[in-house]
């Protein structure tokens, strides 16, 4: 089983959001999405359901999602050492379906939800539509030095009902340790919280970094939420499926209590594909690990030529959080990258306040892609620094 990039025509004739949308003459690096084939016994099973015409509703009370269940159960305890119960596990179309519906059962209108900054923009979407408050961590504070001040200043927030973590956390790709989670689990029992944990890209974690999951902390498993899905690693979002497990069962009620078409909906499709990713695609997924690995090397290289560009080498994630507010680019780094550089970047702007000059590059793609994407990146910065074009 063999990792396939996939060429620019193919990428190109995509409708998707990533390369559908994309100018002729620009790349984009933009929406986390792969640009690698489905692994084929995904694309194998989809074939066959649809030659078969297997897409009727699924069975959720004993069939497939029941099967998935305990598949991720299997797989948390084989891979990530924390032994969920089937019985207390979920399966909706989305992750943030499901963060909406916890936003829904676990708090009040005019709750505050903690959240670390930057942050994943759906989530701040939800937390502000629904009409909670979102209290902002910044995630370069978690563990180090200045986190007693960032801490100090979430303890004065007396009405923080939920925790949404992002673990490991998009965009920057930190992975949180156990004594940050166990300073989460601390507040969240302080507040009487409930943690909301999107796990999503936990699967992409670099050489022997460990990425606990908060629902192995002692102090956080019966209050938390822990969801996670197939979608970024093995490039299938566009199925809609996910699963979660809710660590008490007042957890598990309060979310069932929702209605039942605003808190499931996966479809067979995206049931089927799943489970063929967790059981039959490891071998591929090691691949997909051991490319990206390289890819971030090759992303670290190239910006450490770039003074006035920092950069963190992620833990996880495929996706590389660049702060160039030192190059004072104009009109933001985004545009200016996406004008003389023709690639498309996602804008710090996106995930938080006072993030303008930052961008995120999705390094999910081909070592000859990457490098062409570095070289309009540096020759772009290049150029402005040779015109004086910084603000
Ligand atoms: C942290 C995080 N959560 C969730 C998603 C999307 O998942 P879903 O479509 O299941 O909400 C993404 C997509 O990039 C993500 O990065």
């Amino acid at each position: 089983m063999r990792l396939v990039a996939l060429t620019d025509r193919q990428l190109r004739a995509s409708p998707g959001l990533k390369w559908g949308r994309a100018g002729r003459d620009v790349i984009p690096a933009d929406i986390a999405e792969l640009d690698f084939a489905v692994a084929p016994p995904i694309r194998a099973i989809l074939r066959d359901a649809v030659t078969r015409s297997h897409l009727g509703y699924p069975d959720y009370t004993t069939g497939t999602p029941v099967r998935l269940a305990e598949l991720f159960a299997q797989r948390m305890r084989d891979k990530r050492g924390w032994q969920p119960d089937p019985g207390a596990v979920e399966i909706c179309a989305q992750i943030t379906q499901a963060l909406c519906c916890a936003i829904l059962a676990y708090t009040r209108v005019g709750d505050q939800v903690l959240v670390h900054t930057p942050t994943y923009p759906p989530f701040l979407e939800a937390i502000r539509s629904l009409g909670r408050q979102p209290v902002l961590l910044p995630v370069a504070n978690h563990h180090d030095a200045c986190a007693a001040e960032s801490w100090a200043a979430v303890e004065k927030e007396r009405h923080i009902r939920l925790i949404v973590l992002c673990q490991p956390h998009n965009p920057t790709g930190h992975v949180f340790d156990t004594a940050t989670l166990e300073a989460i689990a601390r507040l969240a029992v302080r507040r009487e919280a409930v943690i909301f944990s999107d796990e999503i890209h936990a699967e992409i974690v670099y050489s022997e970094t460990n990425c606990p999951t908060i629902a192995s902390v002692a102090d956080a498993a019966e209050r938390s939420v822990v969801f996670t899905s197939a979608a970024k690693t093995f490039n299938i979002a566009g199925l809609r499926c996910a699963v979660g497990h809710f660590g008490s069962s007042a957890l598990h009620d309060g979310f069932r209590g929702m209605p039942w078409h605003l808190r499931s909906g996966a479809g067979a499709l995206g049931v089927t594909a799943t489970i063929t990713a967790w059981e039959s695609c490891d071998e591929w997924l090691d691949q997909l690990r051991a490319r990206l690995n390289t890819n971030r090397a090759i992303v670290s290289d190239f910006l450490s030529h770039i003074d006035r560009a920092r950069f963190l080498p992620p833990d996880a994630t495929y996706l590389a959080w660049i702060d160039l507010r030192d190059a004072r680019l104009v009109p933001d780094a985004r545009t200016f990258l996406l004008n003389e550089g023709k690639i498309s970047l996602q804008p710090g702007t996106v995930f938080g306040p006072s993030l303008e000059g930052f961008v995120r590059l999705n390094f999910g793609t081909s070592g000859r892609r990457l490098r062409v994407i570095l070289e309009r990146f540096c020759d772009a910065l290049e150029m402005c620094n040779r015109k004086g074009l910084g603000g």
